[in-house]
């Protein structure tokens, strides 16, 4: 093997370390992937007959407030003014999500200044209000009121998760953003927008190497005696899967996604939108010729649409979401402990940590690997 250092993943995570490593260290890098792609779960290609460019694993925007990752991906393209904005179907209406200032107004259909609305709802998740709660939706109606919770939280927290929200620990969800404004983006980071000729051809730049070789198709484990003790390891695949399900499953959801092509130019005229109620068991609805308004070449009588649905995983599902039960915590500080002890092998990424990431906590988290793991390991 001509390489000083193997990077199992070509997600975000894998390839930044592999591209600083070639580029500022001058590291031989061979990175492993298991699918026959790169880029990982951010992955985006162009749907054959229409052109549209889809994300084969769900809508990825693109925001950070971070400035050393927003100058890092700058260096591999351009971005979009592109800011996200979500709405949802609730009883055949239509609301701005998450829930703000105009959320309120129509959902209670008259108007209300911030002080009004946020007099309202404090009125409303007082009436709830009483002791600690013990479960998901205690937590959510002392967090927005009965009315607000039943409206938007309920039917699609139980599609979410397969589960009645009075069954779920209330720190299933942290905190439910009301904002008494009529901003409606979703993401309020300084930085966002999307890569301007696409995810893929991001990712490819930073795989453009002399240094790098990307092999394809490849799991890791086929390999692993020639590899681990050899070079060192940076590990971006599930943890549970690495120690062999030892310590027990890691619990996930998964997504199943159903893609279309229709025959007109627009069917529901916004990126994304969420159905709330339980009727429809689909959570959400993406278009995806709508994240990029400026491809006035996109066909103006076909479009793209996937319905999302969502579940939990099993083995040979794609894991999408940890579930971090207090089982799963206990198990994941278990596997932690035999992760300090492997020698060579460093793990990052959302698998190899068992922790949801956004894009530029990926981006975050590799570049302070490199830093503090692999500068000094490869820098005489
Ligand atoms: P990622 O999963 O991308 O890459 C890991 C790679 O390792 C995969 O390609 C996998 O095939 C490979 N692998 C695993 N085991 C292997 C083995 N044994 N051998 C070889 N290869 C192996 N973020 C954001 O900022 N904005 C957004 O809008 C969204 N939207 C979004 C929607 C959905 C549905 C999900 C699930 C996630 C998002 N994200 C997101 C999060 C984003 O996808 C995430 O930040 C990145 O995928 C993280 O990159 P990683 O490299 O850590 O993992």
């Amino acid at each position: 093997m001509n390489a000083d250092l193997v990077v199992v993943g070509a997600g975000f995570f894998g390839l930044t370390v592999a591209e600083r490593c070639a580029a500022d260290l001058g590291v031989r890098v061979l990175v492993l992937e298991r699918r026959n792609h790169i880029g990982g779960n951010a992955y985006s290609e162009p749907e054959p007959a229409t052109g549209i460019e889809v994300h084969r694993y769900g809508s990825h925007l693109f925001h950070t407030s971070n400035e050393r990752v927003w100058a890092y991906a700058n260096r591999f393209t351009s971005f979009t003014p592109y800011q996200h904005r979500v709405f949802t179907v609730h009883k055949g209406q239509v609301y701005p999500m998450p829930i703000n200032l105009g959320t309120i107004c129509a959902f209670f259909g008259r108007v209300f200044t911030p002080d009004e609305a946020r007099a309202l709802v404090a009125a409303q998740a007082g009436e709830d209000a009483g002791g600690t709660p013990r479960n998901l939706e205690e937590k959510a109606v002392a967090l927005v009121g009965r009315p607000l919770y039943e409206a938007f939280v309920r039917g699609y927290t139980a599609k979410q998760w397969q589960t009645d929200p009075a069954e779920l620990p209330p720190e299933t969800i942290g905190r439910l953003p009301v904002r008494y404004t009529f901003d409606s983006r979703y993401f309020d980071d300084t930085h966002q927008g999307l890569p301007a000729d696409g995810y893929t051809a991001w990712l490819e730049r930073m795989a453009d190497h002399p240094g790098i070789e990307v092999r394809l198709g490849v799991d890791f484990f086929d390999l692993r005696p020639a590899v681990v003790g050899a070079v060192p390891v940076v590990y971006t695949g599930p943890l549970d899967r690495y120690f062999g399900y030892t310590e027990g499953d890691l619990g996930w959801r998964t997504l199943d996604f159903e893609t279309r092509v229709l025959p007109t130019g627009d069917f529901q005229g916004t990126p994304v939108m969420n159905y709330a109620d339980e009727d429809l068991p689909w959570t959400r609805v993406h278009e995806f010729r709508h994240l990029h308004p400026e491809r006035t070449w996109y066909p103006g009588d076909a479009t793209v649409i996937t319905k999302e649905y969502s579940r939990f995983a099993g083995r040979d599902d794609e894991p999408y979401y940890p579930i971090n039960t207090p089982e799963d915590r206990a198990r994941l500080a278990r596997y932690r402990e035999l992760a300090r002890r492997e020698p060579g092998v460093l793990f990052g990424g959302r698998l190899g940590t068992y922790r949801y990431l956004d894009m530029h906590m990926a981006i975050a988290a590799a570049l302070t690997l490199v830093d503090n793991h692999l500068r000094p390991r490869f820098t005489p």
